[in-house]
Order: C-alpha cells, then structure tokens, then sequence
C-alpha cells in the first residue's frame, strides 16, 4: 500500500550531490510509479500538454483523474486519448475558467463532489501572454489573474475537500530565472511586457506554494504543498497524440522544432509534477525539475530566492484574499 503521504517539515532538506546524481533524495524512476490505486487526483488543465501527459501518466498508476478544463470537448478528447491506452482508466471533467472567480466557485463546488481529494495539480496556465495587457471577468491583469490568482482561489476552496496527507501541487518555471521580480507592479500597472508579465505569473504561483509550505508546517497539518516544473517541454519532442499534441498553430510548432531540441516532450515534462504526486518520500515545500535544467528525470531543486522569500509570500496571500473575497481555511 502506497501513502501519497509525505515527510513534514519546512524548509525540506537537501539532496547530496550524490544523492542527486541518483535522481533526487531517493532514486526516482518516472516510468515506474508505484500503484496510486484507490487515490483521486485534479489536474487543472488536463486537457493538453503538460496537464495531459500528468493526467495520462497518474491514470495508468491507477489514479481515478479529475481534469478541470473549460471546454468540455477538449477534455472528452483527452478523456477518450487516455481510456485508449488505459482502459478501465476512471476520469471525469469538471468546467473550470480560470479567469473568473465565478467559474473557480462553480467547479470548486463540483470538484468537492469528489472528496476525499488526494491531489490537486494547479497546472493550467496561459504560457504565451497576450501582446497586449487584457483582463480577467473580475478587473485583474490576465496572466496573473488566471496563472496564480485563479487557483489561489480554488486552493483556498478545495483545501477542505483535500484528504489527510493530501497535496498540492504547483507548476513553476525557470522563467522566474529571467523575469526579475516587481512585487510593486505584479499586476502589471506600470508596465505590460507579455514574458514579464508571465514570469511574474510564475513567481507568484511559486511564492503561493511556498507560503502555504510554511503555513501547513505552522499549523502541524498534515498536507503537503509543493511545487514542480517541466524545464522547456515542447508538444514537437512529445510522444503523438491525435488531436492533443498537434493543436499548436503553425507559427508555435515552428519555434518548439527549433528551440525544443535543448528541452523534452510534454510528456518528460510532466514528470516532475507526478513526482511530487506519487513520491511517497516527497516532503512539504520539496520542488521537483528536471535533473539537466530544461531536461531530465525529475530531481529535487530550487526555486529563486525572490519567489521563496515569506515576506513576499505574506503580502502575496493577503493581497490574494482581498482581491478573491476568500480565506484560507488555515
Ligand atoms: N511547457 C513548458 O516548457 C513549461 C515551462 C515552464 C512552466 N510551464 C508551466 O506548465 C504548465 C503547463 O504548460 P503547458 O506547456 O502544458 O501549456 P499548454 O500546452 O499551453 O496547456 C495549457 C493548459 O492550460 C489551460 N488553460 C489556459 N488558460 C486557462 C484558463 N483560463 N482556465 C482554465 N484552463 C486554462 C489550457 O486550456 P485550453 O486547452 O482550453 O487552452 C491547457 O489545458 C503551465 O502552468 C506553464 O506555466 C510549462
């Protein structure tokens, strides 16, 4: 029997350099997950890429797969590519829009249906920002609006559909490398660049992670926050599948032919968000990437200091609850 339950404790120890060259704190063989039977898991974004490859890979453990997408025909597609390699594979699909806190409140409610909740993979996310700065339905900058407010506030509302020992798990990204943090223009008021706006996306939904690493360990609970990212993971070096890795428009297929020969396939690049999952030795706060950077088995790393920084996360959280309406249940 496989516990999703992890260590506790914050901030989570380091690997060794050895322990690292074995691929983490323990040796980790992504192709061989223990049998997550029995578990329920949401992946937001389900329906495509790294959300898809997540889904596709928890549902062969075993996993019963809750994908919260908002087209209900993408996810059907997804649903009906994972029963052909999977049968008997348990899936379901709950609506959900990001960027409108009414539509998080709707599938919130749907999603509970499903408790007791043993994950929830915040991974949907605009990657390719709008050229111009747009809005969510409820006034706030889009990316980050949808990327970290939007599961800021379905976390907030699963938190008490998610079972003892339960995870939560955020999609980083190195982009938090490149874009340096602006905490006093997170929303983009000043200034609207389209990767600056998604790098702060990323370093506020690391920062949220964190914080609520720091608040569970606080609190003595027993869930687990954590945080993975899939270095630069292309549909182009993916393994095929019809109608989900070939809906990029032309122009995006070019640039992951040519750029994505440094990176791996999104199904290599979900790897480290179902390590944090299925890891039985994963640990609160731990971040899961690629062991080469922007490829690899999925080994323990780091995230910038500015994302991990609690006083950031601290204003990050109350600003999320004013803005939301909502309060952690913690
Ligand atoms: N690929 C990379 O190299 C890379 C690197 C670092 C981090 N990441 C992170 O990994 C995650 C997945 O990336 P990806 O490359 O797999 O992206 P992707 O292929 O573009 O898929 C994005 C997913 O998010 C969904 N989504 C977008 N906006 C949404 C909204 N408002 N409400 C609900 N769902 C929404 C999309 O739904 P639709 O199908 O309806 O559009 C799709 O399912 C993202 O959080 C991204 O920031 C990716």
């Amino acid at each position: 029997m496989v516990h999703l339950r992890g260590r506790r404790g914050y901030p989570p120890p380091r690997a060794s350099r050895r322990q690292r060259r074995r691929g983490g704190v323990t040796a980790w063989d992504p192709r061989a997950l223990p049998s997550l039977a029995g578990r329920t898991v949401v992946v937001t974004g389900g329906n495509a890429g790294v959300g898809y490859f997540t889904s596709e890979q928890l549902a062969a453990a075993g996993v019963r797969v809750v994908i919260a997408a908002r087209s209900a025909e993408k996810a059907q597609l997804a649903i009906d590519s994972i029963r052909s390699r999977v049968p008997g594979a348990e899936l379901a699909h709950v609506r959900l829009d990001l960027t409108s806190l009414a539509s998080v409140r709707e599938a919130a409610e749907a999603l509970a249906a499903f408790r007791p909740l043993d994950g929830l993979v915040n991974n949907a996310g605009r990657v390719v920002a709008s050229r111009h700065r747009l809005t969510t339905e409820d006034g706030f900058e889009a990316t980050v609006g949808g990327n970290f407010l939007g599961h800021f506030a379905l976390t907030t509302l699963l938190f008490p559909a998610l079972a003892e020992g339960g995870r939560v798990v955020g999609l980083g990204s190195d982009s938090t490398r490149m874009v340096r943090l602006e905490p006093d223009d997170l929303w983009s008021e000043r200034r609207y660049r389209p990767f600056r706006a998604y790098g702060f996306s990323k370093h506020a939904v690391q920062g949220f992670h964190l914080e609520l690493a720091r608040r569970l360990a606080a609190a003595g609970d027993s869930r687990l926050s954590l945080l993975a990212h899939p270095g630069w993971a292309t549909n182009s070096y993916a393994e095929r599948r019809p109608g989900i890795t070939d809906r990029d428009p032309r122009g995006g297929r070019i640039f992951e032919t040519l750029t994505g020969w440094v990176g791996q396939g999104k199904d290599r690049g979900a790897w480290p968000a179902v390590r944090a999952i299925a890891d039985p030795d994963a640990v609160n706060g731990e971040f899961f990437g690629p062991r080469r950077e922007m490829s690899g088995p999925p080994v323990p790393t780091t995230p910038v200091a500015s994302s991990a920084d609690p006083a950031f996360g601290a204003a990050l959280w109350a600003d999320a609850e004013q803005k939301t309406g909502i309060r952690f249940p913690l």
